[in-house]
């Protein structure tokens, strides 16, 4: 069988679920941005009155936004193209007591007259996995209500680089070409299937949601929290989203923003 992107995602995402909810450690006590990254209760990006707001979320994972949005009185969807990742969340969702629906959905396969309208649509780095990422764009700007509002975190352009070591007192990110960014590439255990990330200039993401009909509100390049200072109990607050692995990548993720978030309305 020939090597091959097609459907690739959900079998590689299904291998992966375990490992990836086992090694990261992602809170349900607030809303996350990114590794490292303050959550929400320090940005205050979401909107006020989260009670009764009806939201989305695509390529969740096991969905902890979700869960955190729900323990504020929120109602919420979370979708994944992992029914592995699902089930992570529903089981937390169990655990914590919560109600929440579920449902198996591939970015690119998204049905706006199927899923309808939604107050609140949100995305964390799932977008570069997407086929067509301005097509998704353009289904959740369909999908909101008046008034609703989108968060799309993705991967930030820059961070796709190699980081390089000049000498013993230089370092940084090497960027070969900021409109092409190097895609990642990742293969299922079986090594017959494969995934790539894909990351575009920021100016393309804003003129994407400008071009969609939604109003840009708030480009958010977010600096990681200062380890130093903290004891660990502070530090399981501060940052909602963390793993040793993210941990050994603090010096880079201080220079240059592994993410950024983009937030828009609809009027
Ligand atoms: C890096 S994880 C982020 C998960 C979650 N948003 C979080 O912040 O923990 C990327 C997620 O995107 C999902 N994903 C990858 N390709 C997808 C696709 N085509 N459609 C829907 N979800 C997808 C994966 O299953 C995985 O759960």
């Amino acid at each position: 069988m020939e090597k091959n992107d097609l459907g690739g995602s959900r079998q590689y995402w299904e291998e992966t679920s375990k490992e990836y909810q086992s090694i990261t450690r992602i809170s349900i006590n607030d809303f996350h941005y990114g590794p490292l990254l303050p959550g929400d209760s320090e940005v205050k990006a979401l909107p006020k009155n989260l009670s009764g707001l009806k939201c989305l979320e695509l390529g969740a994972g096991a969905g902890q936004n979700s869960l955190y949005l729900a323990s504020q009185g929120a109602d919420c969807l979370v979708t994944d193209i992992s029914q592995e990742q699902l089930n992570h969340g529903e089981a937390i969702a169990k655990e914590n007591q919560l109600e929440l629906e579920f449902k198996q959905l591939d970015l690119d396969g998204i049905d706006p007259n199927e899923l309808g309208k939604w107050d609140f649509i949100h995305s964390t780095w799932a977008l570069p996995f997407a086929k067509d990422q301005k097509q998704v764009i353009e289904k959740c700007a369909e999908m909101l209500s008046a008034g609703g509002r989108l968060h799309i975190t993705t991967g930030h352009p820059i961070f796709a680089g190699e980081w390089i070591q000049l000498d013993d007192f230089e370092e940084g990110m090497f960027v070969s070409n900021y409109f092409e960014p190097p895609r990642e590439v990742r293969f299922t255990e079986d090594e017959e299937n494969f995934i790539r990330t894909r990351q575009f200039p920021i100016s393309t993401y804003i003129n994407w949601i400008i071009e969609s009909g939604l109003r840009l509100e708030r480009v958010l390049e977010l600096r990681p929290i200062q380890l130093e200072g903290h004891s660990e109990e502070e530090l399981l607050k501060l940052m909602p989203y963390d793993s040793g692995v993210w941990r050994d990548m603090y010096s880079q993720i201080q220079k240059v923003p592994f993410v950024v978030t983009y937030i828009a309305t609809k009027s």
